[in-house]
């Protein structure tokens, strides 16, 4: 089908992607022998950390009577409803004990399960695997091993600095990721004196290339505006800094760049929370000024403005949501937004049919943009 020269309208479904894994809650907030809640995809959650210090995610309601299980107590290993007392293994989701049982009742304890959720630590988050949900009404069992590890931020030497930085904001997983991945809202939302303004809009050309169930930005020396860009050319040739910038499903931007023997490294993510509320959450690792008393600091506090901007805007536009108007994306600065959602049907699509996922991109493109 040729491409269309009116823009398109392609409204975000705001589905969220179950068979992936999230980002829960960063791990320093995650206190050893206490109870936690978080929410993802609509599931509330209860993460703790048991006394050896390893991450467990239950589904926060007791399958007793769907007592909220954060309220009850942790005695570093077992969780206790605070409803009934029943008891339950903090990883597994076992149940252990149900107090109110007599010796001659022989209710198979060992069969009853609260749900219970793949959790590892990575990079300073608590991931948590939402697998596919069961058969409506099913109770929970045993959870399944998750396909593949939580992901990983790319590092390039065995010694390396890891800041996060995390915000809420009020509108859907898919506004979320199209804002995040919108090249032209740079001059308007990021404008600062020490910065860049909105004058300085120029054309910019980038090759693009699929990759398996996403897309990347080919390897280029980075637009002169971007943050650690300024930085590294601090240290390096500026010919010699090269970065890379990959999108991948459920919700995954990575970005990677080089400059000889220093990298920089971040892997952001949005999480959808709720149906309107996601959450964006900036992880970034560096080999580079390691040495520079400032360095970090002076990289987390324009990481911060960055995400306070974009925070506040998403804000202001969860507002103009509230009405459902008709949206629109146009060719090319929402190209990439029009690649998310394409990447999202055939995902659906593969999994409906079972069949290999059809990658909507068909090979290198270039696309064009002003910001
Ligand atoms: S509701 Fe949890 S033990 Fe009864
Ligand atoms: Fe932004």
């Amino acid at each position: 089908m040729p491409e269309l020269d009116s823009p398109q309208r392609q409204t975000p479904d705001s589905l969220m992607l179950p068979g992936f894994w999230y980002r829960a809650l960063p791990a320093d907030r995650v206190v050893r022998n206490q109870l936690h809640q978080a929410t993802l995809l609509e599931i509330p959650l209860v993460v703790g950390r048991d006394r050896r210090g390893h991450p467990f995610a239950l589904r926060d309601a007791c399958p007793h009577r769907g007592m909220p299980l954060h309220d009850g107590h942790f005695d570093g290993a077992n969780v206790e409803c605070p409803y009934h007392g029943w008891t339950f293994d903090a990883h597994s989701g076992q149940c252990r004990l149900i107090p109110s049982l007599t010796a001659d009742q022989n209710l198979k304890v060992d069969r009853i399960y609260a749900g219970s959720y793949p959790c590892e630590e990575q990079d300073g988050f608590v991931w948590v695997y939402i697998p596919e949900p069961g058969p409506q009404g099913a109770g929970f069992t045993k959870s399944a091993d998750p396909p593949q590890p939580a992901p990983q931020i790319e590092k390039f030497t065995a010694k390396y600095k890891l800041a996060y930085l995390t915000a809420d904001m009020p509108v859907s997983v898919d506004h979320g990721i199209i804002g995040l991945m919108d090249p032209a809202h740079g001059p308007f939302v990021h404008q600062a004196w020490w910065w860049r303004s909105r004058h300085s809009i120029h054309e910019k050309q980038k090759n693009f290339e699929p990759i398996p169930n996403g897309f990347r930005m080919s390897a280029h020396t980075p637009s002169s505006n971007s943050a650690p860009y300024r930085l590294l050319r601090l240290y390096a040739a500026a010919d010699s800094i090269t970065t890379t910038i990959d999108f991948v499903l459920p919700n995954r931007r990575s970005e990677t760049i080089r400059a000889g023997k220093f990298w920089f490294s971040s892997l952001t993510t949005v999480t959808p929370i709720t149906r309107n509320h996601c959450r964006i959450d900036v992880v970034a690792a560096w080999n580079i000024f390691r040495w520079v008393p400032f360095g970090p600091e002076l990289l987390k506090f324009v990481f911060a403005k960055f995400v306070e901007q974009d925070r506040r805007t998403m804000e202001m536009q969860a507002e103009g949501l509230k009405h459902n108007p008709h949206l629109m994306l146009i060719d090319d600065a929402d190209r990439p937004a029009k690649w998310y959602f394409q990447l999202k049907a055939a995902h659906l699509e593969s999994k409906r049919t079972g069949e290999e996922i059809k990658h909507p991109i068909p090979g290198p493109v270039t696309l064009k943009w002003r910001s």
